[in-house]
């Protein structure tokens, strides 16, 4: 990923932090403005790592359980859920934004550390430090397949063998409505709103007073390109999840890998 390219997803994701962060994450109609339940939104997160984990003891990884990784943590929705299962759990997130909301809201969880991770390797850990490492709603994000790609091979790296990674990937994304026209009264906001945002006016003012919102960009990736990149770098998958269709249209799978 050009360095360009890393510093705009990182200002995107820094805005939709302060925003709105919880319709950033799960981008259901109930979050849209601040608005739904944070103990409902955290609840989420649980269940989908309960039912994860019951995976992974089913699959026999991951028997060790020192430290886990959450790759894109968001405000740790699904790092404080490892908590209890792993002796220690690291999120890391591009956003500071969301990285401090995450330890506002998890304070009292000792063993959960949330760091800001701007870069395109994960060259802070050594090899195969991780038992567990989990990345959903993440690398869709990052505008390449290539970039997504590389990141499957610094996940591997530091993959423990006999470790589980517990990944989630588009095969199909929505295609993005277009843009209204200019010369409309949702055209002309939209363009207002990223003329502020270019002089400095705060992203939380401009998404709740004028609707504006900052870039989400999806890429998929195909199943068979996952299996290569994975195979490449000595990973197996052990399983594969029924496909899932949001209200976009965007088809994702969850894979569970091993080495
Ligand atoms: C849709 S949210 C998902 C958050 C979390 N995984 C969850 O499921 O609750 C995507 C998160 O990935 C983060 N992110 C996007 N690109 C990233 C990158 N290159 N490195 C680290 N974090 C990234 C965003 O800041 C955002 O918090």
């Amino acid at each position: 990923m050009s360095s360009q390219r890393l510093k705009r997803l990182s200002k995107a994701w820094q805005d939709w932090g302060t925003a709105d962060p919880l319709y950033a994450i799960l981008s259901s109609p109930e979050y849209w403005q601040n608005k739904g339940d944070i103990n409902r939104f955290l609840a989420t997160g649980r269940e989908t790592v309960s039912d994860l984990m019951q995976r992974v003891d089913e699959l026999n990884l991951c028997t060790e359980r020192r430290r886990a990784l959450d790759f894109g943590c968001g405000i740790g929705r699904l790092t404080h859920a490892l908590a209890p299962i792993f002796d220690q759990v690291v999120g890391l997130d591009i956003a500071t934004s969301m990285v401090e909301r995450a330890r506002s809201i998890h304070s009292s969880v000792t063993n959960c550390y949330f760091e800001v991770e701007v870069g395109e390797d994960l060259g802070r850990f050594p090899d195969a430090y991780f038992d567990c490492v989990i990345s959903l709603l993440v690398l869709q994000h990052l505008g390449s397949e290539d970039a997504i790609a590389g990141y499957l091979h610094e996940f591997l790296r530091i993959l423990r063998p006999g470790g589980a990674l517990i990944v989630q990937l588009p095969t199909t994304v929505s295609v993005a409505p277009p843009p209204p026209p200019l010369m409309t009264r949702r055209g002309m906001k939209r363009i207002f709103g990223y003329f502020l945002r270019g002089l400095g006016v705060s992203p939380a003012r401009l998404h709740s007073r004028l609707d504006w919102s900052p870039e989400m960009t999806m890429t998929a990736i195909s199943a068979e390109r996952t299996k290569r990149e994975i195979e490449s770098k000595g990973g197996r998958i052990a399983f594969t999840s029924a496909p899932e269709t949001d209200s976009g249209g965007t088809v994702s799978w969850v894979y569970i890998v091993t080495r």
